[in-house]
């Protein structure tokens, strides 16, 4: 009676999303050889980018940490208007073709592809895409196989997302609640969490951080100082120097940090959550100074790289941004401050990391302009 195993049991299991998306293709594979790639792009409405999530292939991944705007890409706007799968069975017909991503799917000699744009309560999020370096490998048997496989991985990808969504309303909510008496606009967190983003892409390789981790530092980096709750009007306000005795106070933020996010993804069901440990280390670590000289006196190899980044990445737009206490700094004089102390106190590929994209740095401080009450 216990004979069948059930093939897909290995995704009942904990492991994160990328893995599981593994697992998936492993299982296609043993049935249709010739599907080479599966990969996930996630669809963002508010800056209508669609950005690569999850991937799953042998080789190289071709549009690693890739975003574009679907506004530029004519074949999958047109999927989107059909609201229906697309075959192609000889790439070839892409390679002249504007669009980055099919540029890119095409010099990997990928020569068939099948997408399905990927739908919650009718809402498009994303698209699915299934590669294989074969011609004509996508017919109506495998269509229909991969039709249910796809609707799995979605579900699959829609409860990553939402996951972190709920955890990400719920932190900020709270976060907002004390808004009118903290220091830190919205403006800085959207500038922060960008300059987090960049940090992650330039380091990723060396660091193996893929698609989703990036993405995770970006939608967790503003909540490095939720701690800062807890901490008294008397204390964050003051409109001068703290006294070291009121500095010793203001650095319990980081740990009361780790207990409201703790607190929060206990009371949610969500201590397993595979990513809640970046939003736990980026609220804990924030301050570690890589010579040990930081809050918690942790060294260089022990503290987390997404840690490292929110590190740079806050006191850089600290710097350049106006606090009750001090005026804000040039961009040559931050990147000056932080090379000081690139190897010592902040991580040297993180900082670098900012220093040579100082085009996009700029970019992002031209978004994201000091709000009236900043
Ligand atoms: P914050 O304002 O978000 O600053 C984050 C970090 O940026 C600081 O961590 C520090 O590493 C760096 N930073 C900010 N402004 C300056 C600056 O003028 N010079 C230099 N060298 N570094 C700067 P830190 O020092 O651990 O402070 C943590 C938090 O404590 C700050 O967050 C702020 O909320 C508060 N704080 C720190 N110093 C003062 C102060 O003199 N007066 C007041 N009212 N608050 C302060
Ligand atoms: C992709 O696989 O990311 C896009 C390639 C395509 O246009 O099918
Ligand atoms: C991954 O996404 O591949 C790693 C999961 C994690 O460390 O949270
Ligand atoms: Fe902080
Ligand atoms: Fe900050």
């Amino acid at each position: 009676m216990f004979e069948h195993q059930d093939v897909y049991a290995a995704i009942n299991g904990k492991s994160p999303l990328p893995r599981k998306v593994e697992i998936v293709h492993g299982l296609l594979r043993e049935r249709f050889d010739f599907i080479d790639r599966v990969s996930v792009a996630v669809y963002e409405a508010k800056t209508d980018l669609l950005k690569t999530f999850v991937q799953s292939s042998d080789g190289d991944n071709p549009l690693a940490l890739y975003s574009s705007r679907l506004a530029d890409s004519a074949s999958m706007k047109e999927i989107l208007r059909l609201g229906r799968p697309r075959v192609v069975n000889d790439l070839d017909i892409f390679s002249n073709v504007d669009a980055e991503h099919a540029k890119r799917i095409a010099a990997r000699q990928y020569h068939s592809s099948y997408t399905m744009p990927m739908f919650l309560n009718g809402d498009f999020f994303g698209f699915l895409f299934f590669n294989s370096y074969r011609k004509n490998v996508f017919d109506e048997a495998t269509l229909h196989y991969l039709d249910m496989v796809g609707h799995l991985l979605s579900l699959l990808v829609i409860h990553e997302l939402s996951t972190t969504r709920s955890l990400l309303a719920v932190v900020k909510t709270a976060a907002n609640m004390t808004e009118h008496r903290d220091v830190e606009t919205g403006a800085h967190l959207d500038r922060m969490s960008n300059y987090a983003r960049l940090i992650a892409r330039e380091v990723a390789k060396k660091y193996r951080l893929n698609d989703e981790l990036v993405e995770h530092i970006f939608l967790f980096s503003p909540l490095h100082d939720i701690g800062k709750i807890g901490i008294s009007d008397t204390i964050l306000l003051k409109p001068g120097k703290l006294t070291s005795s009121e500095f010793d106070t203001m650095k319990t933020h980081a740990s009361k940090g780790g207990e409201i996010v703790d607190m929060m993804l206990e009371n949610l069901g969500l201590s397993e959550f595979p990513h809640a440990e970046i939003l736990r280390n980026i609220a804990l670590y924030h301050h570690e100074a890589i010579n040990g000289s930081g809050y918690y006196g942790m060294m260089d190899g022990d503290i987390p790289i997404e840690a490292k980044i929110v590190a740079v990445a806050d006191v850089f737009d600290a710097l350049t941004s106006e606090r009750p206490y001090k005026e804000a700094w040039s961009v040559d004089r931050a990147f000056l401050f932080l090379q000081s102390m690139a190897g010592t106190k902040f991580d040297i590929d993180c900082v670098n990391a900012l220093i040579n994209r100082r085009d996009e740095v700029e970019a992002i401080q031209k978004r994201f302009l000091e709000d009236s009450l900043g």
